[in-house]
């Protein structure tokens, strides 16, 4: 065989101590088993998952390059979500490269594209993909910064790139140790390795924005074959001090900025302060129109889906700011004026929502436990999470505080003060907050439930018939809204028409 991967998978498919590793690296000469398992895998659903929740779920619209997809397996799971797909390759392997990927091109008539390229440049034009994904790839480059500066290239403006499973070494021992003891390296000579920060520094300085980097420990992208164990907090200062071993990372970045005719003009510099905060977060969150006067604190802890609309003096507040993702606002949403949204622990407002002037949402409170000490230098309880579901609106001054969900397709009377959960389709009224009504899904209708037995009587009513779940509510949306963004005006800007 000629091609070194070729050579390797081969050399390890018929060695009985590696034959299990090449078969959990989709690398047996059973192409079509490889592209099921791997479509089917936890890892695989996991990064669309996160895909979507960045922006770009599967749609034919979307077009996704694959870089170094070899035999094509997630080239053919991406196509088969319903991406527009091209896998591109350096190699020309029967086993691990472009020969083999041919081979399931139309796997299940599943259409994807696939190109032979060899060097550095990527030959596409500026502008061309919505995503670049790239599985246990970029660690193989050497030139991070000079490759980065490619992808930002024939990436669209708002445009992302997932970097999933790459090694992270933390000392030159650890270098050392994972070139000379990969089971394959001796034969294809191509293995890489670099520093945490080489990679986030070559990411920044091509103008990327981090949109989530996963610790090996946060996500079963990285922790596959293993599984994912949830609480898990990743240590870096044990990992950095280990004299062996590696660690796997995994990367979203994304491209800034909107398409120009897209742009609303920024506000003029009265209006937005003398360090136009608007701008930063133009920059960080793509496609999400800004009021003036908006306020965000922990601008890395938060994620907001394309097309959402943040009215004038809102403020984002995040306690707690680590590597993780602790607000995340979905695509479509209408923040009115004035809103607060606060968090300490995990708060989260669907697609679609609604929420009028002067709501305010938050997972924590003051405590107020020591009545020697003033309040303010108590802290705040943590760990507690609100979901607001998508499609929810909460009226003018409502308050929803505490550790709970607002289901679903429900809304909030104005005026509101919501403490506990409420069940989807509901419609809640007063201080605090109590159910009125409740959409029946076999009458149809919203129905009063001024009892518990009249509530019981919906909730059994929707045992039988049963109701949208989360996934197929916002498909449902999603098909149903004739818009893909809030008219920019609504978010105030001084604009006046
Ligand atoms: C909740 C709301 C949507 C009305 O819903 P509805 O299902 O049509 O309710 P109804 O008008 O049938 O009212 C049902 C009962 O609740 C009462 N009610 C309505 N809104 C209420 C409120 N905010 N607080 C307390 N009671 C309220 C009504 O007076 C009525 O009482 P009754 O049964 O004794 O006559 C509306 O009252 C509301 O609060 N809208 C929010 C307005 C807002 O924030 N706009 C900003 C635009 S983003």
């Amino acid at each position: 065989m000629e091609d070194p991967y070729d050579r390797a998978y081969d050399w390890g498919w018929n060695n009985p101590e590696l034959r299990r590793l090449v078969y959990l690296c989709y690398k047996t000469p059973d192409f079509v088993d490889n592209a099921h398992r791997f479509f089917a895998s936890e890892e695989f659903g996991e990064a669309v998952r996160m895909l979507g929740s960045l922006g770009k779920p599967p749609r034919k619209t979307t077009t996704v390059l694959e870089i170094g997809c070899g035999n094509g397996v997630a080239s053919y799971a991406l196509a088969r979500k319903g991406y527009s797909v091209i896998g591109l390759d350096s190699s020309n392997g029967k086993l691990a490269g472009i020969e083999a990927a041919r081979k399931i091109q139309n796997l299940d008539g599943v259409q994807f594209e696939l190109v032979h390229a060899a060097g550095d440049k990527i030959e596409c034009d500026d502008g061309s993909f919505d995503i670049i994904w790239m599985r246990e790839v970029l660690h193989h480059i050497k030139d991070l910064k000079g490759f980065l500066s490619e992808a930002m290239r024939v990436l669209k403006p708002g445009g992302l790139i997932c970097c999933l499973r790459d090694t992270v070494i933390w000392n030159e021992n650890q270098r050392q140790s994972f070139l000379s003891t990969h089971p394959f390296n001796h034969i294809t000579q191509d293995e890489g390795c670099h520093y945490l920060q080489e990679y986030t520094e070559a990411f920044a300085s091509n103008g990327f924005i981090v949109e989530k980097i996963l610790t090996p420990v946060d996500s079963v992208i990285n922790t596959y074959p293993a599984p994912f164990v949830p609480d898990r907090k990743f240590d870096e200062q044990a990992a950095s001090s280990r004299q062996g071993g590696y660690d796997l990372f995994s990367f979203f970045y994304r491209k800034p900025g909107i398409p120009q005719e897209q742009r609303i003009p920024a506000p003029e510099p009265a209006e937005s302060g003398a360090s136009s905060p608007e701008s930063a977060l133009t920059l960080r969150f793509g496609n999400v129109t800004w009021g003036c006067h908006v306020q965000v604190i922990g601008m890395e802890n938060i994620l907001i889906g394309p097309g959402s609309c943040i009215g004038d003096n809102t403020w984002f507040n995040v306690c707690i700011r680590d590597r993780q993702i602790r607000m995340k606002i979905g695509r479509c949403v209408l923040i009115g004026r004035q809103a607060v949204v606060s968090t300490a622990g995990f708060l989260e407002i669907g697609d679609y929502c609604v929420l009028a002037p002067r709501v305010y949402v938050a997972d924590s409170d003051h405590v107020f436990k020591d009545i020697n000490q003033p309040v303010m230098q108590q802290g705040v309880t943590q760990g507690r999470s609100v979901v607001v579901e998508e499609n929810c609106w909460l009226g003018i001054n409502s308050v929803v505080s505490g550790n709970l969900t607002i289901g679903r397709g429900s809304v909030v009377a104005a005026n509101a003060v919501v403490t506990k959960d409420v069940p989807p389709f509901s419609v809640v009224m007063g201080s605090p907050a109590i159910i009125v009504k409740m959409y029946n899904p076999l009458t149809k209708t919203w129905e009063k439930t001024p009892t518990p037995e009249s509530r019981q009587q919906v909730l059994s009513a929707r045992d039988r018939v049963g109701i949208p779940s989360r996934d197929e509510y916002r498909n449902l949306l999603d098909h149903a809204a004739v818009f893909k963004q809030i008219e920019p005006i609504v978010a105030g800007r001084n604009v006046n028409i």
